[in-house]
C-alpha cells in the first residue's frame, strides 16, 4: 500500500490554487443523469471519489469522457437504476444517486453507502424525507429498494440540517410533481453549487444557502457547461499547513466568504491573514497560540471537515485548545496517532483537550479516514524527523496530488508504494 514519507521541520512558502470541491462535484455528477443532453463539467478534482462516481455513472449506462480537466457526461443511454454493491461501498457520495435515480427512473436499488468511518452515518433523515414524497422503501437481500409510482412535492422538515439529505431531496424533487420545500435545510456552499448547476440546466430552485429551499419539479433538464466551485476544505487544509509550519502562503481559487470561520480561528491563533485581490494571504507566527474552546457546527459554523487539521496544528501551540466535535460522533480516531508523535491530548466524549507541546516526533502513523489522514500529514510536516503516513488511499479520496502540491511549497514529502 502507498505511503507518504515526510521529513518535517520545513516552513511552507509560496502560492497554491485550490482544486474543485470534492463535496460539490460528487452531487453534481449524480445530478447529471437528470439531463437529456451532455453536461460539460470543468474544474473537477482528480481524486479517487470522482473516479468512483464516474464508474457508477458508466455502470448505469451513461457515457463519461474526461480529457484535459473537462468531464463530459451523457446520460441519454442510461438504462439501469441499480448501483453495484462494491461501488456503493466506496464512498458516502453514492447516496446522492438515490434522489437522482428516483427522479429519473422512479426507482433506486442500492446497498448501504460507504464513506469515512467517523460515525454510524445512518440515512434515516433521507428515508423520512423521501417517504413524504411518495417513496416506498424496503430492504431485501442486503439491498434497499426505493420506489415511487408517483413522486410528489412535499413540505419537508429535516430534524437536522443534513447536507446529504438536503441534496438528495433536491435531486428527487426535480422529478416530483409540484413544489417541494425543504425546511431546516443544510446551508453548506456545496448545496448552492448544486442549485447553480441544476438551474444552469433549466431547473427552478431557490434558497440554497439558506435554511429554506424551494424546488419546482421539472424534467428533463437540458445540458450545460458548468465549472465546479473551489474546495473550501482543501483551502483550509493548506492554510493550516502553512500556519502549523510557521510559513507564508498565498491561497488562490477559494471564495474567502466560505473560509470566514477558518480565517477567524487562524487569526486568533496568531496568524496574519489578509484577503487580497489575488486570494487569501497568510503569514504564520513562529509559534501558534492555543485558542481555548472550538466547536464544530453545520455551516456557517466551524466545519467538522477541518477539525482534525486544526487539532494537529494546535498540538504545538502555546497554551491549550479544547475541541468539541458536535457533527460526527467518532471523529477523533486520528488523535491516538498524534499522541504517538508526542501530542498531549485528553479525549472525553465529544471533547478533546489539546495541551500545546514544543514539538512532535516523526513516527510511523496510520490514516484512519480522509481528514484524519490529512491531519497526520500536517503533523508530519511540523514534526522533527521522519514521519511515514500509511493507508493514504483514504487521503487520496479527497486530495488531488497532495504530496506534489506540498512539495512545491517546500515540504520534504514523497509518495512511495
Ligand atoms: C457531508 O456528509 C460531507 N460529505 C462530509 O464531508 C461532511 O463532513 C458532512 O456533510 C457535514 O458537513 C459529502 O458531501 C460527500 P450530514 P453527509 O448528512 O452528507 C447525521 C469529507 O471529509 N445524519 O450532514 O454524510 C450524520 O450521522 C466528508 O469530505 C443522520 O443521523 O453529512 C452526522 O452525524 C466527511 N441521519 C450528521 O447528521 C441521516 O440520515 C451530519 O451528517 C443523515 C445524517
Amino acid at each position: 500500500m502507498a505511503e507518504y514519507i515526510i521529513h518535517g521541520g520545513r516552513k511552507l512558502q509560496g502560492e497554491f490554487t485550490v482544486h474543485g470541491a470534492k463535496n460539490a462535484v460528487l452531487p453534481i455528477m449524480a445530478a447529471s443523469i437528470l439531463t437529456c443532453d451532455e453536461s460539460v463539467i470543468s474544474g473537477y478534482p482528480e481524486i479517487s471519489d470522482v473516479a468512483s462516481m464516474k464508474e457508477i455513472l458508466a455502470d448505469l449506462g451513461c457515457r463519461v469522457k474526461c480529457a484535459g480537466g473537462i468531464m463530459i457526461v451523457d446520460s441519454r443511454g442510461m438504462a439501469c437504476c441499480e448501483v453495484p454493491d462494491d461501488l456503493m461501498k466506496r464512498m458516502r457520495s453514492s447516496v446522492f444517486l438515490i434522489g437522482a435515480l428516483l427522479a429519473r427512473c422512479g426507482m433506486a436499488v442500492i446497498s448501504r453507502p460507504g464513506g469515512c468511518s467517523i460515525g454510524k452515518r445512518p440515512i434515516d433523515l433521507h428515508i423520512k424525507a423521501l417517504t413524504q414524497m411518495g417513496v416506498r422503501i424496503e430492504e431485501r437481500d442486503g439491498q434497499i429498494v426505493f420506489a415511487a409510482e408517483r413522486l410528489h412535492g412535499a413540505d419537508i422538515y429535516l430534524d437536522y440540517p443534513s447536507v446529504g439529505a438536503t441534496e438528495n431531496v433536491m435531486l428527487a424533487a426535480m422529478g416530483a410533481s409540484g413544489e417541494t420545500v425543504i425546511h431546516n435545510a443544510a446551508k453548506e456552499p456545496e448545496i448552492t453549487d448544486l442549485q447553480n448547476y441544476l438551474n444552469s440546466c433549466g431547473a427552478d430552485i431557490r434558497g440554497a444557502g439558506t435554511s429554506r429551499i424551494v424546488i419546482r419539479g421539472k424534467l428533463p433538464l437540458h445540458g450545460t457547461c458548468y465549472r465546479v466551485m473551489g474546495d473550501r476544505i482543501e483551502a483550509g487544509t493548506f492554510l493550516m499547513a502553512a500556519a502549523g509550519t510557521g510559513g507564508e502562503l498565498l491561497l488562490k481559487g477559494a471564495d474567502p466568504r466560505y473560509a470566514k470561520c477558518c480565517i477567524r480561528l487562524l487569526r486568533f491563533a496568531g496568524c496574519t491573514v489578509k484577503k487580497t485581490d489575488e486570494g487569501i494571504w497568510l503569514k504564520a507566527p513562529e509559534r501558534l497560540y492555543g485558542t481555548g474552546t472550538v466547536k464544530t457546527a453545520p455551516y456557517p459554523g466551524f466545519p467538522t471537515d477541518l477539525q482534525p487539521q486544526f487539532a494537529a496544528i494546535m498540538t504545538c501551540a502555546e497554551g491549550t485548545t479544547t475541541i468539541e466535535e458536535t457533527v460526527f460522533e467518532n471523529r477523533f480516531g486520528f488523535m491516538k496517532e498524534l499522541v504517538k508523535m508526542g501530542a498531549d491530548i485528553e479525549i472525553s466524549g465529544r471533547f478533546a483537550i489539546i495541551k500545546g507541546n514544543d514539538f512532535l516526533y516523526g513516527k510511523r502513523v496510520s490514516a484512519p479516514d480522509l481528514r484524519g489522514g490529512a491531519a497526520l500529514v500536517l503533523a508530519g510536516l511540523m514534526g522533527s524527523g521522519r514521519t511515514v503516513v500509511e493507508n493514504i488511499e483514504h487521503i487520496e479520496r479527497g486530495y488531488s496530488g497532495l504530496h506534489r502540491e506540498l512539495w512545491m511549497l517546500g515540504a520534504d514529502i514523497d509518495r512511495c508504494i
